[in-house]
C-alpha cells in the first residue's frame, strides 16, 4: 500500500499541497465539511476526479434487508445504511468548451486547505487548459455553524493571459454513481439509486429537488441559488430534470478579469412533514443564506469557531505535529457534534460512509467526554438523542426476554443494526457507556436539567437492564456472564472487568440520581427496594484477579487461555486475515479494555495492580481499533511509560492524516480524534472526574515542553499550564466564583484573582517499558 504524501505541519490548518490523485479518497475525508447536520466530502468542485463523492444529512438512511446465512432468533432483520444525497457542491468550468479537469491540460499548482479557525475548505488552482488558456480557480467552501441548513461555495475564476469564454454549471445531482462494494466488513453497503424524485422546483437563479427514500420513507429537499459578479456581460439560465438541476453561467473574460459566482445551498429533510414544507423550509433557508451574503457567512462562521476555541484549544509546545493533529481532531469532533441536535453523531462524523453512517459506543466513550468539557451544549444533545430512542431500546430489551433498554450497539435511527450478536448486542456495555456520560454531564457542567429531561430515565432504563443481565452467586458477588466487553476478539464472556465496572457505575448513579429527584423517580416505577437493589449488586461487584501473575483478568478466566503466536500471524488487523473462532480462544486483545477500565475506574486498582496490569495487557493489545491508542496513552502516562505515552497519543492524533489505518478514505476516526484530546488533557493533564471533583495530576513526556488547555467545570473556564516543573490552573470566569480542584489528590481552590501554581514530581515507572506483540509497536513520529 503507498504512503499518502504528509500534510506540511502548521499550527492552524491542514494544507495540501499539490493534488495527489492515488489518495484522494483520504483527503476527501481530511477535507469533509460538515456542522453535525449536513456533511460535505472534501470532493473537488467539478467532482471528476474523485475517491468517493459524499453528501449527506445526519440520520438521512435507507432501510437495506440484513440477510443471514443461518438464522436465529432475535436477530435484527433490517439494516440502516446512510444515503449519499444530493451533491450540490458540483461546479463544472468549461473554458471555451474544454472541461476544467486537473487530469487534462497543465496543472502549474493546486493547493487546498483547510482553515480551522475560519471553518473553510479553500481551493486554489493555477491550470492551463488543452488549448493553451491560462486560468485561475480559487474556490472557497463551508457549511454553515450558524445557519444548520445552510452550506456555500465561493466560486472565483480568473482569466490570467488571454481572453477566454466560460461556461459554468453548477449542479445538483441525485443518485451519484458510488464505487464498488469490497470485502472489508468496515465499508458500507452500496446502495443503488436510494433516491425517488418527487417534485423539482425552478427560480430566477436556482433550483430545488425534493426526493424520497424507497423504503425508510424519508423525505428531503436540497436546493440552491446563485449570486454572479462579472465584469461584462453574464447570462444565467436554470434547467431541472428528476434526478439534477442545472444553473449554466456564460461569460467571457478579458486577461485580469474574474467571474465570481456565490452557490448558496440548503438541506432539509424529514420522516413527518410535507414536500410543500420541506420545500418551503429550503427555500427559506436560502433567503437566510441571501441576506447574510458569502462575507456574511463566513463573519458568522469566524465567530463561531472564534468562541469555541477560546474555550477548547490546546497547545503543545515541543510536538508541532501533535499540535496540528490535535487542532484538527477537535475540529472535527466540533463538526460531527455542533448542530446534530436530537440526532446521533455517527463513528465517522459526516465525513465518509464507512460502518454504513452508524454510531457506535465510541460517542459516549470517546467523543462525548471531550465536548462535555469544551462544548457541553452538543454534548447534552447527544444524550438527548439517546433518550429519543428509548423507546426502541425498550422494544429491544423485551424481545430479548430482559428488563428496562438494550442500547443498540450499531444504529442510525435507533433499532439495533449488528447483525453480528457476540460482537454486537452483546456488547451491552454500551448502555453503561450511555449512563456514565449523563453522569459525567451533570458532574462536569453542573447541569441538573439533562438529567430532569430524560438523562434519569436513561440511568434507570439501563440500570434495569443490568439487574436482569447479572446474577448473584451463592457467596453474594454479583457477576454479568455472556457478555462482550469493548476488545472485540474476546466475546461472550463471563465478568468482563470493564463491563461489570461499568455496570456497577451505572447502577449507583441510577439509585443516586433516584435520591436526587424522588417524584421522578417514583414516576418511573423505582421503589426504595429497587434502589437499594442496585446499590447492592454495585456493591458486591466480582472483578477477575489471577492470583498468581498478579494481575486481573480482562475477562474470567482471560490470563489461562493459549497465547496468540504474535511471531507467526502477523498480518493486521487480524480480523480480515484471522477466523473469529481462533481470535476468542486466545490471549490477543483488539484494543484496550481492562485498560479502559483502569482509566475510567481508575480508584478500583491499586498503583501496583495498575503498573502491572498495564504491563501485561501491552503485550497482548494489537490496536486493530482506532478508539485504542488514546487509551493506552492515558493510561501508559498514568503508570510513569511517558515516552510510550507520547507515541500512543501521536498515533491517535494522527490516525487520518498518516492514514495510519490505511482506510481513511471511508471517513475519519473520529473517535480516535476526540481521543487525542483525550490523551493530551487526561494522558498529560491527568484530567479525572473524582466523584464529584475535578481533579488533575499533569506530568510530561520529555520532548513535549508545555502543555495549556481549558476545561469548561460549572460553566466556568478553568486554564492548566503544564511545564515540566510546575502547572499552574487558572479560572478564567466568574469574579466571585471559586473551584476547588484536586491537584495530586491535594485539594486546591483556584480564583480568577488567586491562579495557583504548584510543583511537579517527575514520575518514575515501577516497572520498564513494556514491549507490544511484533508489528504492532505504536507509530513513529516522523
Ligand atoms: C471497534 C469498536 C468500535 C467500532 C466503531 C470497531 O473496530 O472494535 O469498539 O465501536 O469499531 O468505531
Amino acid at each position: 500500500m503507498s504512503v499518502p504524501t504528509g500534510f506540511p505541519v502548521e499550527p492552524w490548518s491542514v494544507r495540501e499541497t499539490a493534488l495527489d490523485v492515488d489518495h484522494i479518497a483520504q483527503s476527501e475525508s481530511v477535507f469533509a465539511l460538515s456542522n453535525g447536520h449536513i456533511g460535505l466530502r472534501g470532493n473537488l468542485d467539478e467532482g471528476e476526479p474523485h475517491g468517493i463523492p459524499g453528501t449527506y444529512l445526519n440520520s438521512f438512511y435507507e432501510a437495506r434487508p440484513l440477510p443471514y446465512a443461518e438464522r436465529g432468533y432475535g436477530y435484527p432483520e433490517s439494516g440502516q445504511t446512510l444515503v449519499n444525497v444530493t451533491n450540490g457542491k458540483l461546479i463544472r468550468l468549461l473554458v471555451d468548451d474544454e472541461p476544467f479537469d486537473v487530469r487534462y491540460g497543465q496543472l502549474l499548482s493546486h493547493e487546498r486547505e483547510l482553515d480551522l479557525r475560519a471553518g473553510t475548505l479553500v481551493r486554489d488552482v493555477d491550470w492551463v487548459s488543452p488549448v493553451g488558456k491560462r486560468l485561475r480557480v480559487r474556490s472557497t467552501r463551508l457549511v454553515s455553524f450558524t445557519q444548520r441548513a445552510v452550506a456555500a461555495v465561493e466560486y472565483v475564476v480568473e482569466a490570467v493571459d488571454q481572453p477566454v469564454r466560460l461556461i459554468v454549471q453548477s449542479e445538483l445531482v441525485a443518485n451519484e454513481v458510488v464505487s464498488e462494494q469490497r470485502a472489508d466488513p468496515r465499508v458500507a453497503a452500496v446502495l443503488e439509486r436510494p433516491l425517488v424524485a418527487l417534485e423539482r422546483d425552478l427560480s430566477a437563479h436556482g433550483a430545488t429537488l425534493l426526493h424520497r427514500t424507497r423504503l425508510s420513507g424519508l423525505q428531503m429537499a436540497a436546493g440552491m441559488d446563485h449570486l454572479l459578479e462579472a465584469p461584462g456581460r453574464v447570462e444565467d439560465e436554470t434547467r431541472a430534470s428528476d434526478d439534477w438541476a442545472r444553473t449554466t453561467v456564460v461569460c467571457t473574460l478579458r486577461p485580469g478579469e474574474r467571474l465570481r459566482l456565490v452557490k448558496l445551498l440548503a438541506y432539509g429533510w424529514s420522516s413527518q412533514r410535507s414536500v410543500p414544507a420541506l420545500r418551503d423550509q429550503a427555500a427559506a433557508a436560502l433567503t437566510g443564506a441571501r441576506y447574510s451574503g458569502f462575507e456574511g457567512l463566513l463573519a458568522e462562521q469566524r465567530a463561531y469557531l472564534d468562541d469555541f476555541w477560546d474555550a477548547a484549544d490546546v497547545q503543545v509546545e515541543g510536538d508541532p505535529e501533535i499540535q496540528q493533529a490535535v487542532r484538527f481532531g477537535l475540529f472535527h469532533v466540533l463538526q460531527a457534534g455542533a448542530r446534530a441536535e436530537g440526532r446521533c453523531i455517527p463513528a465517522k462524523g459526516l465525513t465518509g460512509p464507512g460502518y454504513d453512517g452508524h454510531t457506535f459506543w465510541d460517542t459516549e466513550a470517546l467523543v462525548l467526554p471531550v465536548l462535555t468539557y469544551v462544548h457541553p451544549e452538543a454534548a447534552a444533545d447527544a444524550l438527548r438523542w439517546r433518550h429519543a430512542i428509548l423507546d426502541r431500546a425498550r422494544e429491544r430489551a423485551s424481545s430479548l426476554g430482559l428488563a428496562g433498554a438494550t442500547m443498540p450497539w450499531r444504529t442510525i435511527r435507533g433499532e439495533e443494526c449488528s447483525g453480528y450478536w457476540p460482537a454486537g448486542t452483546a456488547a451491552f456495555h454500551v448502555n453503561a457507556d450511555i449512563a456514565a456520560a449523563v453522569e459525567r454531564y451533570r458532574v462536569v457542567t453542573g447541569d441538573d436539567q439533562l438529567e430532569v429531561d430524560g438523562g434519569l430515565e436513561l440511568l434507570v432504563e439501563t440500570a434495569r437492564l443490568w439487574m436482569s443481565l447479572g446474577h448473584h452467586t451463592r457467596d453474594g458477588a454479583w457477576h454479568v456472564a455472556g457478555v462482550t466487553g469493548p476488545d472485540e476478539y474476546t466475546a461472550i464472556v463471563n465478568d468482563n472487568v470493564f463491563t461489570n465496572l461499568a455496570a456497577a457505575h451505572n447502577l449507583r448513579t441510577a439509585a443516586a440520581g433516584v435520591l436526587r429527584h424522588p417524584g421522578l423517580g417514583r414516576r418511573l416505577g423505582v421503589d426504595l427496594e429497587e434502589a437499594s437493589r442496585w446499590r447492592d449488586a454495585a456493591a458486591a461487584v466480582h472483578l477477575p484477579y489471577d492470583e498468581e501473575l498478579r494481575v486481573h483478568q480482562q475477562s474470567a478466566g482471560f490470563t489461562h487461555l493459549p497465547e496468540w503466536d504474535f511471531e507467526g500471524r502477523r498480518d493486521y488487523p487480524l480480523l480480515l486475515h484471522a477466523p473469529y473462532v481462533d481470535l476468542y480462544r486466545r490471549q490477543v486483545a483488539k484494543q484496550a479494555d481492562l485498560v479502559m477500565a483502569m482509566y475510567w475506574f481508575g480508584e478500583r486498582f491499586s498503583p501496583e495492580d495498575k503498573a502491572r496490569n498495564v504491563d501485561y495487557y501491552e503485550r497482548r493489545t494489537v490496536r486493530d481499533s482506532s478508539l485504542s491508542a488514546c487509551i493506552q496513552a492515558v493510561m501508559t502516562a498514568e503508570v510513569g511509560h511517558l515516552g510510550l505515552a507520547h507515541e500512543y497519543a501521536y498515533e491517535a492524533a494522527m490516525i487520518d492524516l498518516r492514514d495510519l489505518h490505511h482506510n481513511t478514505r471511508d471517513g475519519l476516526h473520529v473517535a480516535s480524534l476526540a481521543g487525542a484530546w483525550i490523551a493530551m488533557v487526561a494522558g498529560f493533564g491527568g484530567l479525572r472526574e473524582c466523584g464529584e471533583q475535578l481533579s488533575f495530576d499533569p506530568q510530561l513526556p520529555e520532548t513535549i515542553t508545555r502543555l495549556q488547555f481549558s476545561v469548561r467545570w460549572h460553566g466556568l473556564r478553568l486554564a492548566v499550564d503544564v511545564e515540566h516543573h510546575e502547572v499552574t490552573y487558572t479560572l478564567r470566569d466568574g469574579d466571585d466564583a471559586s473551584v476547588t480542584l484536586l491537584h495530586a489528590g491535594e485539594e486546591v481552590e483556584v480564583t480568577p484573582a488567586a491562579p495557583v501554581t504548584r510543583a511537579l514530581e517527575k514520575r518514575l515507572p515501577q516497572l520498564p517499558r513494556p514491549v507490544q506483540p511484533p508489528g504492532r509497536e505504536p507509530a513513529r513520529r516522523r
